[in-house]
C-alpha cells in the first residue's frame, strides 16, 4: 500500500521552451506534483483570560476549505482554523468550552469498532488533571449534527505548567476528524514569580516573542482511495463533494 504525503514549502513550476516562459497553472483536473504547499508559516489564534475569571468560549465544528500549494480540500475543522486556537490556562484555573457542531445530519453509523459517525464529535484534552466525568473530560459524550455541550473544566491547582493538545474522541471517528485537522494546543502558563530570572527573561509569560507555536501533521490523499485521508473518507462514507477521488497525485509522497 502506497501513502502520499505533501509537506509544506514554496512551491511554482516554470516551464522554458522555445524562448518563452510559461508558468504552468495547476488544478484538480490538471495536477502538478509533487505537492509542495506554499504557505507562509501561520501560528495558531490564541485565546486567553484576560483576568482570572474562568477562561468562557464557544468553539465551531464546521466544514471550511483547508488549502495546500494549489489544491483546496474541505475538511472538518475547529473554527474553521487548521489548527484549531490555542487554550492558555493556568493551575486553579476554571475553562467553559461550549462545543458547537454545526456539522449536519445524515450522520452515518455501522458496526461498533469500524470507522463510522463523521459528523458526531466530542473533545478531549491530553495532559490536564481534570476530572473523566461530565461536564469535564467525559470521552462518551456525543455532539451529534446540529448539538452543543458546554464543557466545564476544573484545572487542579497543582497541575504541571507545560504544552498539551486536544482533539476529538467520539468512537468511531476519532481518526478521522483529529488526521483531517481537528486538533490544538493547550498551554498550561508558568507562574512568573516561581521561574528563574533566566527562564522568564526568554519564555512566556513575560517574554512571549521568544515562543513560537507549531503543529506537525501529514496531509495525505491516494488515487482510488487505498490510503491516508481518502481511505478514511471512504470508509466513514464522507460526502461526495467532499472526496478527491478525480484528483491524481502520483508523486506526492516525493
Ligand atoms: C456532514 O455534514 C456536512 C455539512 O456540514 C454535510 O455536507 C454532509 O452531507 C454530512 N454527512 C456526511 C456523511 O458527510
Amino acid at each position: 500500500m502506497k501513502s502520499y504525503a505533501a509537506f509544506l514549502m514554496v512551491s511554482y513550476v516554470v516551464f522554458l521552451s522555445m524562448g518563452s516562459v510559461t508558468m504552468q497553472t495547476c488544478s484538480p483536473t490538471s495536477p502538478c506534483t509533487p505537492l509542495k504547499g506554499g504557505q507562509a508559516f501561520r501560528e495558531p489564534r490564541q485565546v486567553k483570560a484576560t483576568t482570572s475569571a474562568p477562561l468562557i468560549y464557544t468553539m465551531t465544528v464546521g466544514i471550511a476549505d483547508f488549502t495546500v500549494d494549489w489544491l483546496t480540500v474541505k475538511r472538518r475543522l475547529y473554527d474553521g482554523e487548521f489548527p484549531g486556537p490555542t487554550f492558555t490556562l493556568k493551575p486553579g484555573d476554571k475553562f467553559n468550552l461550549n462545543l458547537i457542531n454545526s456539522l449536519l445530519r445524515p450522520d452515518i453509523t455501522g458496526p461498533e469498532n469500524t470507522f463510522r459517525y463523521p459528523n458526531t464529535t466530542n473533545i478531549h484534552t491530553h495532559g490536564l488533571h481534570i476530572s473523566s466525568k461530565s461536564p469535564q473530560d467525559d470521552v462518551l459524550i456525543e455532539i451529534g449534527p446540529g448539538e452543543s455541550f458546554q464543557y466545564e473544566y476544573e484545572i487542579n491547582a497543582r497541575q504541571p505548567v507545560g504544552t498539551y493538545w486536544y482533539h476529538p474522541h467520539f468512537h468511531g471517528s476519532v481518526h478521522f476528524q483529529s488526521m483531517g485537522g481537528m486538533a490544538g494546543l493547550i498551554i498550561v502558563e508558568d507562574d512568573p514569580a516561581t521561574m528563574s530570572t533566566e527562564l522568564a527573561s526568554v519564555s512566556c509569560p513575560g517574554n512571549c516573542e521568544h515562543d513560537v507555536q507549531i503543529l506537525l501533521q501529514t496531509f495525505q490523499y491516494s488515487p482510488e482511495e487505498r490510503s491516508g485521508h481518502s481511505f478514511l473518507q471512504r470508509e466513514m462514507h464522507d460526502d461526495k463533494s467532499f472526496r478527491l477521488n478525480s484528483v491524481i497525485l502520483t508523486d506526492s509522497s516525493n
